[in-house]
């Protein structure tokens, strides 16, 4: 008798289908990136990126406590640096009382238990909008990386749990491990940007920290000669096999969903923890759409987390957490 599998009766309504349901987004699946900017009382939208805010420390201490109650248990930080203290050298990325190291405090002094991961990478400090130093229209890989260590060094010193090396420059995530070895920083852990790809849906994210490469005579205006080719595959693994042989505790793939092929790729070759990124633009993509009344955003934005999952991803970094997390506890 024809059929013996009736495959609908798994899906004949919600009770059966949240049974056997086979991925589930929990509110600890999330890192929050977090935008932080000098200032009182400062929370500005980015143009780019609706409801999506810039906060000063006071605010920031306001909406890490919110996180907290929501169940987010880990941020991603990145701060926006005033054009004055931007140089070719990334003086301001080590200084113990910069930005960066006062919002790690902040976070911690606000929630103790908060995860607290801070972006590694010297473009928001950069006059040229790069993430190493420039020179003669290269960017120096060495040399950057030096700098990349001591800035990971002084956010480990700040109290950051981890760090995050987002440059994609070579042999960082060996250098960065060796310092932390050095400096007694034994459990502070090394989440690398592994398959970083040189993609045009950054383009949000630089608006919000006003870090896009500059255009200047002799100033290369993307970033290919670091991140990755977005055409290739097998270089995804390779990268992210030599992290994981320099140190990196937990790699990342970015951006997430023209990404999810790289995703389940790495999933299936590795055995750390697999992050993914769901960056600015396929943010702002859906905000815009939804605005339109073209999309409907809860239940896109659900389709698009879920499917990250499902490719293998144990962590997803999304600007949608909060969102995702207020509907799940409705
Ligand atoms: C900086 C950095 C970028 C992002 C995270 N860290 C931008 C870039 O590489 O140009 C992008 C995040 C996003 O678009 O949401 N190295």
């Amino acid at each position: 008798m024809y059929p013996i599998k009736r495959n609908r009766r798994l899906r004949s309504n919600e009770a059966i289908r949240s049974l056997v349901r086979e991925t589930i987004i929990s509110p600890t699946d999330f890192l929050v990136p977090l935008f932080v900017v000098e200032g009182k009382g400062v929370k500005e939208e980015i143009a780019s990126m609706p409801n999506y805010y810039r906060y000063s420390l006071d605010l920031l201490e306001k909406e890490v406590k919110e996180l907290w109650n929501l169940g987010l248990r880990s941020v991603l930080l990145f701060v926006k640096v005033p054009d004055n203290l931007k140089d070719n050298a990334g003086k301001e990325a080590i200084n113990p009382k910069g930005l960066m190291q006062r919002a790690i405090k902040t976070v911690k002094n606000a929630c103790p238990d908060m995860l607290v991961m801070t972006d590694v990478a010297m473009d928001p400090y950069s006059m040229y909008g790069h993430d190493g130093i420039v020179e003669n229209g290269m960017i120096l890989n060495d040399e950057s990386v030096d700098i990349l260590t001591e800035m990971s060094l002084s956010h480990a010193n700040a109290g950051a749990d981890f760090v995050a090396p987002s440059d994609m420059m070579d042999g960082r995530i060996l250098s960065i491990r060796e310092a932390f070895e050095d400096e007694g920083f034994l459990n502070t852990g090394i989440m690398s940007y592994s398959a970083k790809y040189a993609s045009a849906f950054y383009g949000p994210f630089r608006d919000a920290l006003d870090s896009a490469p500059v255009d200047l005579k002799n100033i290369p205006k993307d970033k290919k000669t670091y991140q990755m080719d977005y055409a290739n595959r097998f270089e995804a693994i390779r990268e992210t096999e030599m992290d994981i042989d320099e140190g990196a505790d937990i790699v990342m793939i970015k951006p997430g969903l023209c990404y999810l092929d790289i995703v389940r790729d790495i999933k299936e070759e590795v055995d750390v923890p697999v992050a993914v990124y769901q960056v600015s633009g396929e943010y702002a993509m859906l905000k815009a759409a939804a605005e339109k009344g073209w999309l409907n955003h809860d239940a896109v934005m659900m389709e698009q987390i879920t499917a990250m999952k499902r490719a293998g991803a144990d962590i997803i970094a999304s600007y949608f957490a909060k969102d995702v997390v207020k509907l799940i506890n409705k």
